[in-house]
Order: C-alpha cells, then sequence, then structure tokens
C-alpha cells in the first residue's frame, strides 16, 4: 500500500457531501506502537504529549525539538501507510516565521515525517503561510492549547463565553485561510467545533470537540487505558494497565515459585 498524501488528506472534508470518510488518527511515539496503528489510521501524530506520556514532565512545555526528531524518526521508520504530523514543540517556532521554518525543516529532514503542528491562531497565521509556501505542510490547532497552560491557567474546556467562541473561530479560520491542510479542534463547546467545521475548507479533526468534525484524534495510551488521567473526551478502548499488571504479576509469581523458566524456555544439555 502507498503512503497517503498530504493533499489527499486536505480533501478529506467528510462533513461536506462527497467528502469521503472521516479521518481516523492517533498520537504514536515509538516504532512498535506506530507499526500496530498505522494499518487503521489515516494520520498518525507525533505529539508533544510524549513529554507527560513518556517522559512523566508535568506539561508539555520542557519538549524539546531533539526529543521530537528521535521520536519521529522512530514512527516513520514504523509506518508505511499514514501521513506522519510532528507536533513543533513549545519555543521552536513562536518567536518568528524564520525560526518555525528552521524548526520545522529540522524535524522534515531528521524524521521523513510529512507535516508539523503547531498551535495558535491569529498571531500564528503568518507562520503557517510562510511554512506552507516554502514546502512545509501544516497542520493548525486551536481551542485549548496546552502549551499555552501557562497562560490559560489549566486544561478546562475553552469558549465557555461568547467572546472566547468567537476569538477560537476566529483563530481556526486565521489558521485555515493561511494555508494549514487540517486543523485540531481540542478542548471546545461543541457548537464551537460545528462552527469550524462548517467556516473552514480544510478537514478540522476534533479531541473533545464534535463527531461532526471532519475527523478524530485521541492519545493512543489514553484510548488503550494506559495513561493514568484522561480528560472527560477520551473513551477507553481497552484497559491495558490493568492487562500488563496481571501479566507482570503472574511473572513474578513464576519467577518466586521457580516455575519461570519451563523447560520450554531454556536450552537443555547436549547428551
Ligand atoms: O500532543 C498531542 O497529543 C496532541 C493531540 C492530543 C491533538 O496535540
Ligand atoms: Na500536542
Amino acid at each position: 500500500r502507498k503512503r497517503l498524501t498530504v493533499p489527499a488528506i486536505r480533501r478529506r472534508k467528510s462533513s461536506r457531501e462527497g467528502g469521503g470518510e472521516p479521518l481516523a488518527m492517533l498520537t504514536a511515539y515509538t516504532v512498535r506502537t506506530a507499526q500496530l496503528l498505522d494499518p487503521h489510521c489515516d494520520m498518525l501524530l507525533v505529539g508533544d504529549s510524549l513529554g507527560q506520556v513518556i517522559y512523566g514532565l508535568p506539561s508539555t512545555v520542557p519538549v524539546t525539538l531533539q526529543m521530537m526528531a528521535a521520536h519521529g524518526a522512530a514512527v516513520v521508520r514504523g509506518s508505511y501507510h499514514a501521513v506522519v504530523v510532528i507536533d513543533m514543540p513549545f519555543g521552536s517556532y513562536e518567536a518568528s516565521p524564520q525560526q518555525a521554518f528552521e524548526s520545522a525543516a529540522f524535524l522534515l529532514k531528521e524524521t521523513g515525517a510529512a507535516a508539523v503542528k503547531l498551535e495558535g491562531g491569529e498571531a500564528m497565521a503568518p507562520t503557517v503561510r510562510f511554512l506552507s509556501e516554502r514546502g512545509i505542510p501544516v497542520m493548525g490547532h486551536v481551542g485549548l492549547t496546552p502549551q499555552a497552560v501557562n497562560v490559560l491557567g489549566g486544561y478546562g474546556a475553552r469558549g465557555k463565553s461568547e467572546a472566547e467562541a468567537a476569538k477560537i473561530v476566529a483563530d481556526a479560520t486565521a489558521v485555515a485561510e493561511a494555508g494549514a491542510f487540517a486543523v485540531v479542534i481540542e478542548g471546545v463547546m461543541e457548537p464551537i467545533a460545528i462552527r469550524i467545521t462548517q467556516a473552514i475548507a480544510c478537514p478540522t479533526i476534533g479531541i473533545g470537540a464534535s463527531a461532526q468534525c471532519d475527523g478524530q484524534v485521541l492519545v493512543a495510551e489514553d484510548m488503550l487505558g494506559l495513561f493514568e488521567r484522561t480528560a472527560r473526551f477520551v473513551k477507553r478502548y481497552d484497559d491495558m494497565a490493568g492487562r500488563i499488571s496481571a501479566a507482570v504479576e503472574a511473572y513474578a509469581g513464576e519467577v518466586r515459585a521457580r516455575v519461570f523458566p519451563g523447560p520450554e524456555q531454556i536450552y537443555p544439555a547436549k547428551d
């Protein structure tokens, strides 16, 4: 199977007639996860959520370009079907379009990923245009933008006032008109996600948004039941934490009872 392309994703405006099926996207940070998710997903996101999920950091703010590059390369090596999108980490793109281009080019060169994602709306629109016009496809991300946690004060849903709702719609419209090939809408009151989905030409990817978005994304560890803290918008499709605990408990018990290794796991002496 040939790898999907960014233009093919951009055409998947599933909320419009003839727009195709909704886009399925999950995060992946490692090669084995990428291999397992790739056949089922249109896009894999190397999310900066790896800061919390893999490294135990308190937020995504400390995540570095080097971390994103290392995990991005692993995910590209583990996939052959999905479009791989890499998050630009906090501090690597906000200062100027030039800074963003250097960081994004580094990520694409180091990993072979097809596109980057960056957080922000109207303020980032010139940067989205700068990158898009220079060969770097950009996915937008509006609403609850976790890199702004120190400004927002937490991870609560956004757009509860009409003024805030209007600002989020303006943000999404600005990055879409600047050339974003898709826009993630995270943690907003549902009517905002619907308004944006109807307003912009490229696909919207919801997370804590609406089933009417053109696609959905979740953190894989969250939907697999592997990460301890999850938001309302996470649906658990498995309890991998419980299953891993049970497997490890069984292993440790067998070691202590000298049941493992058994005859099948040892190299018997040649006679
Ligand atoms: O970092 C991440 O995992 C994300 C998605 C949740 C959209 O940005
Ligand atoms: Na992210």
